[in-house]
């Protein structure tokens, strides 16, 4: 069941959705070279602390994961796509960094990623990450009332595949409010024209991943990495955004 929320409750979604702002950009700007995985969860683990705000991760357990989820933050680095576990790993000179945090405050849920180059970049690694940054403009674009999901499917994947890079299949976005995950699904691809009806108040995490090689992924041992099966680098950046008759209005910016 799809579940729209009125505008007071999506401005309760909000007071989440400045919460993961925050903390998205705390943990990037503690992000450098040489510091580790963990320590960047401790950094996420501060910011919600500091707001009295829930994680929506720790100790999520969806269908597709065997083990709790046992952080408040994934930490995806160079071919890792999404769900990647923080450990003791040190961040490198040149790495990408894809970060995805979600909170709640309230019982309200918000979602979001970022990724970025630690240190000294690499011109395809900087392409990459503004490709999926402009897929996620694209797919918000067409996030309008009277639209159809397969607009934000399509204009997601018009972008990404027109750049030339890959698209996990079967993975994507999702519905958001009271749970972190809820319907409908909202897909990476998909035709234009097709799919459900976009009305106000729908609420929605857009998350367009894209490899710098082929689409195929697979998962490591610790059930939770998605990671590019010919070692190529991955991007991944996600807002909670909500329909509304004014437009999109995106709920995880700064
Ligand atoms: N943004 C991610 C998603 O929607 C959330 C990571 S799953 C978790 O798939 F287990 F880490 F919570
Ligand atoms: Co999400």
């Amino acid at each position: 069941m799809i579940e729209l929320k009125t505008a007071g409750e999506l401005d309760a979604m909000r007071v989440a959705g400045l919460v993961v702002a925050e903390a998205l950009a705390t943990v990037r700007e503690a992000a450098g070279i040489g510091v580790s995985l963990l320590e960047l969860d401790e950094v996420a683990r501060g910011v919600l602390a500091a707001h009295a705000a829930q994680s929506s991760f720790l100790g999520y357990l969806p269908g597709f994961a065997s083990t709790p989820y046992p952080a408040v933050l994934c930490t995806s680095v160079n071919d890792a796509i999404v769900h990647g576990i923080p450990d003791g790993t040190r961040l490198r000179d040149g790495d990408l960094l894809s970060i995805d945090f979600a909170a709640h405050v309230d019982g309200w849920h918000a979602d979001a990623a970022v990724s970025f180059v630690v240190g000294t970049a690499r011109a395809a690694d900087l392409e990459l990450i503004a490709t999926a940054e402009r897929a996620l403009a694209a797919g918000i674009k067409a996030a309008v009332v009277g639209a159809r999901m397969g607009d934000i499917a399509h204009a997601v994947s018009e972008v990404g595949r027109g750049a030339g890079y890959g698209i996990p299949p079967d993975f994507g976005g999702h519905g958001i409010g009271r749970a972190m995950h809820e319907a409908p699904e909202v897909p990476n691809e998909g035709r234009a024209g097709r799919g459900l009806r976009l009305r106000p108040g729908l609420a929605i995490a857009i998350e367009p991943m894209l490899h710098l090689g082929g689409d195929d992924f697979g998962t490591d041992a610790d059930g939770w990495t998605l990671r590019t099966v010919d070692g190529s680098r991955a991007a991944h950046v996600e807002h909670t955004i909500a329909v509304t008759e004014d437009g999109p209005r995106v709920l995880t910016a700064l």
